[in-house]
């Protein structure tokens, strides 16, 4: 990558169960299958869904013969020391190491994180190029951001989720100057627009402003999003019967739909792919693919000209935490 990391991209906030595992493995295969090379760290240490989410698809490609791209998994175990010191200090260096490989190999690393405060988990977002927070779209996961005052549109109070990626985006601007960019996806979606999904968007906006965030329309509330899963598929890939080991429904075309405007959404601001050294591989020959690929090229173009390079983050993250 002549010197240039890898852009990161993490998913987290603190609430369990609002899609970030089911999000994260819907970009990555978007990138994978756009041609770009993609790594996956799972920072879950206790459910790893994502990585397990990976390894099904493995599993799946190799039964039924599809083409099925895949991203490099790194799970980082849970250290089981009982010193609390000693622990951090294991899954440090898991975690160091694996981000390591990860960027050396790797066009974007996707980190998956735990739905609670975790060290791992504060130094992961303060990595972040791309930081991407679900949320369920109700007052009740709202309160994961902070509270707004309705009659003055303004931020009553920001969340302890907010404070910690507040200064993990300052301990991000001190090592090296550069910037997180946070999206918030309303995420599993009633496809029944209700005077509550009206008024958690407008807090959702009063609060982007206060916290600095972007709001983007994730997937809706599908069935078959949990059905991809087992066979660790998405609505990216092909929807034949032959992949989906089903007949495709008008579901997984809406599916479909919901992603390619999600991943636009994100606006990665991505290395570029016109650069000898970003080329895109291998040609698409899927139209769909190739669809996704061109928005890809389209966003990579009209955004951020100038790739984000980084010095040896890993190590100022060290110095960081020796501090
Ligand atoms: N858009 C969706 N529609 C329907 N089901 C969904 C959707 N997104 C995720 N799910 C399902 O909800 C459950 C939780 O999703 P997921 O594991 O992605 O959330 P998470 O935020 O990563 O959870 P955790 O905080 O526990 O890691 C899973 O069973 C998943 O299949
Ligand atoms: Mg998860």
């Amino acid at each position: 990558m002549d010197g240039r990391l890898a852009h990161v991209i993490v998913f987290g906030n603190e609430k369990g169960g609002c899609g970030k595992s089911t999000a994260a493995m819907h970009v990555i295969v978007a990138l994978a299958r756009a041609g770009y090379r993609v790594a996956a760290i799972d920072l879950d240490s206790r459910q790893l869904t994502l990585h397990n989410y990976i390894e099904n698809r493995r599993r799946w490609a190799e039964a039924s013969g599809a083409d099925l791209p895949m991203p490099t998994s790194y799970p980082v175990p849970r250290a089981t020391e009982l010193d609390v010191r000693s622990a951090e200090n294991k899954e440090f260096n898991f975690f160091a190491d694996a981000l390591a490989q990860a960027e050396a190999g790797a066009d974007f690393v996707v980190i998956d994180t735990p739905g609670h405060d975790t060290y791992l988990n504060r130094l992961a977002h303060s990595l972040a190029d791309t930081l991407v927070s679900p949320i369920n779209d109700s007052y009740v996961d709202f309160d994961v951001l902070g509270r707004v005052d309705f009659d003055t549109g303004t931020m009553i109070k920001e969340s302890c989720y907010a404070e910690m990626v507040r200064e993990a985006r300052r301990q991000r601007a001190l090592v090296d100057g550069g910037g997180t960019n946070w999206i918030v996806l309303r995420n599993r979606l009633s496809r029944l627009v209700s005077r509550n999904n009206r008024n958690v968007g407008q807090s959702m906006e009063i609060l982007g402003r206060s916290l600095n965030f972007r709001v983007a329309e994730g997937m809706t509330e599908r069935v078959v999003y949990r059905e991809f899963f087992p066979l660790g598929l998405t609505a990216l890939d092909p929807l034949e019967e032959v992949t989906l080991a089903t007949r495709p429904n008008l579901s997984h075309v809406a599916a479909r739909e919901e992603v390619r405007s999600l991943i636009s959404a994100l606006q990665l601001p991505i290395i570029l792919p016109q650069t000898s050294e970003f080329r895109m591989v291998p040609p698409i020959v899927d139209p769909i693919l190739e669809e996704i690929g061109t928005e890809l090229d389209l966003i990579m173009q009209s955004t951020h000209p100038e790739a984000v390079i980084h010095d040896d983050r890993m190590v100022e993250a060290v110095a960081l935490q020796r501090q």
